[in-house]
């Protein structure tokens, strides 16, 4: 018998009605318990690499040897992902031995997986399957933190993570918020190469509304956004006094400038601005005695932080409190050369 277009037609429609019968029909389990065939499991994971493995085509890997990078994945990995994953330091929670597909051990899954791979993983998460994407888009740069942390993951011994996550021995339930937050902001554990950034001293109407901003969504950020979760407005006011009533130390006191800018450079586009390029003068808002209270300090911060930070509002990525909008002209036109003198001359600033 000659097979046509009609009969081809009615067997597509068939096919999709006995689908729909048979999910309609309740008989198909969707409880997490029973584990699914091993051909299903083998099937999912196989198209899992497959996706993976396209999507990092083409993503060339940052330097990731910088070990500032590990305290930053260090930091977050243990609020947003050893509950899943289990840690150097702890093992998984027994909860996830009852999810399908089961997190796995990272420790013996991250040589499985080049840089540009776990970049993806971790940028887009996998779908069906719990592993969430990071919460927040055109951070690549935290999440290449990130990728730094895992890569070390596998040789890591407790007492390493513990010092690089800044895991306190024990600690009270009263000074808990402050403890979650000091795991990476304490002053002594930063210098002037951190992507973390120095609180102490900083004003304490920007650092209440930064915080309002992350909870908020308005400021993007995957480590912060995680980090201020379910923190009330109470808290948000008790860290912001917290931090600006601790003596600010320059981080780069000892005037180290380890990528070679030109900090007379940046001192002069602070002071004077470039009016060919539309770029107001720096000091005009920020660093003033008379400043409006509402404007961060920039002296005595790291300067790859105060980088990173000028590169995403050049983007128009950062985000921010009501007053962000006056940082994105300002930043617009700064060329590379431009942030790199800038964030230095701010960085050896110790006033
Ligand atoms: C709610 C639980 C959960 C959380 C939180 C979680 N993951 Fe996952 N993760 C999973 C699951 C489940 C898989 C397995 C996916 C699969 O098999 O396809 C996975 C897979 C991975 C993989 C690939 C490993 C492999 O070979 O299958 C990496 C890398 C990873 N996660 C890193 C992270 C990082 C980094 C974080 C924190 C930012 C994180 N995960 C947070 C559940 C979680
Ligand atoms: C895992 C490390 C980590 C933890 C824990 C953490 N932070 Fe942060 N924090 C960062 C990083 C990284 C940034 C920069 C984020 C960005 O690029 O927006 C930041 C930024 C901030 C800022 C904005 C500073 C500025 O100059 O704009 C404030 C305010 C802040 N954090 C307060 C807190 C408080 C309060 C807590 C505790 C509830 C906390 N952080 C916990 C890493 C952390
Ligand atoms: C018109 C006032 C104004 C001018 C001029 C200005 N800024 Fe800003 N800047 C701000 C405000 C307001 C913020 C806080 C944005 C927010 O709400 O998060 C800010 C934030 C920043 C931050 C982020 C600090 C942190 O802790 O995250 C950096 C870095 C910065 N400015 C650098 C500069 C540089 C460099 C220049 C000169 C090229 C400049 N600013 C010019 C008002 C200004």
């Amino acid at each position: 018998m000659r097979i046509g277009w009609k009969q081809v037609a009615i067997a597509g429609v068939a096919a999709a009605i006995m689908g729909f019968a048979f999910a309609w029909s309740g008989i198909m389990g969707i409880g997490a318990r029973s584990g699914h065939w091993a051909v299903t499991d083998w099937f999912l994971h196989w198209t899992m690499k497959n996706s993976v493995r396209t999507a990092s085509l083409g993503t060339e890997p940052p330097p990731l040897d910088n070990p500032e990078m590990l305290k930053l994945g260090a930091g977050h990995y243990e609020q947003g992902c050893a509950f899943c994953h289990g840690s150097p330091a702890q093992a998984r929670s027994q909860v996830v031995f009852n999810m399908l597909p089961v997190p796995p051990d990272l420790k013996l899954k991250v040589p499985e997986w080049t840089d540009a791979e776990l970049f993806h993983i971790v940028q887009d998460g996998v779908r069906f399957t719990g592993m969430p994407a990071w919460p927040s888009e055109h951070r690549e740069d935290e999440v290449w933190a990130m990728v730094a942390f895992l890569r070390q993951v596998p040789r890591m011994e407790a007492a390493r993570y513990r010092q690089l996550a800044g895991l306190a021995e024990t600690a009270e339930a009263g000074e808990q918020a402050e403890l979650n937050c000091q795991s990476c902001h304490a002053q002594e554990r930063l210098n002037g190469n951190s992507l973390i950034p120095n609180l102490a001293g900083q004003s304490e109407d920007y650092l209440r509304t930064s915080l309002l901003a992350y909870l908020k969504g308005e400021r993007a950020s995957g480590v912060m956004q995680a980090a201020v979760a379910g923190l009330g407005a109470d808290d948000v006011g008790m860290l912001a006094r917290f931090y600006s009533a601790m003596e600010h130390k320059p981080l780069n006191a000892a005037g180290t400038n380890p990528r070679g800018a030109d900090i007379e450079a940046g001192r002069q586009l602070a002071i004077k601005g470039r009016s060919q390029d539309r770029i107001p003068a720096c000091l005009s808002c920020h660093d003033r005695q008379d400043a409006n209270p509402a404007y961060p300090r920039l002296s005595g911060q790291s300067a790859p932080y105060l980088a990173q930070q000028l590169r995403l509002f050049r983007e128009d990525h950062r985000g921010g409190t009501a007053f962000r909008h006056l940082m994105v002209p300002a930043a617009k036109n700064l060329t590379d050369r431009d942030v790199e003198n800038l964030s230095a001359y701010f960085a050896s600033e110790t006033r």
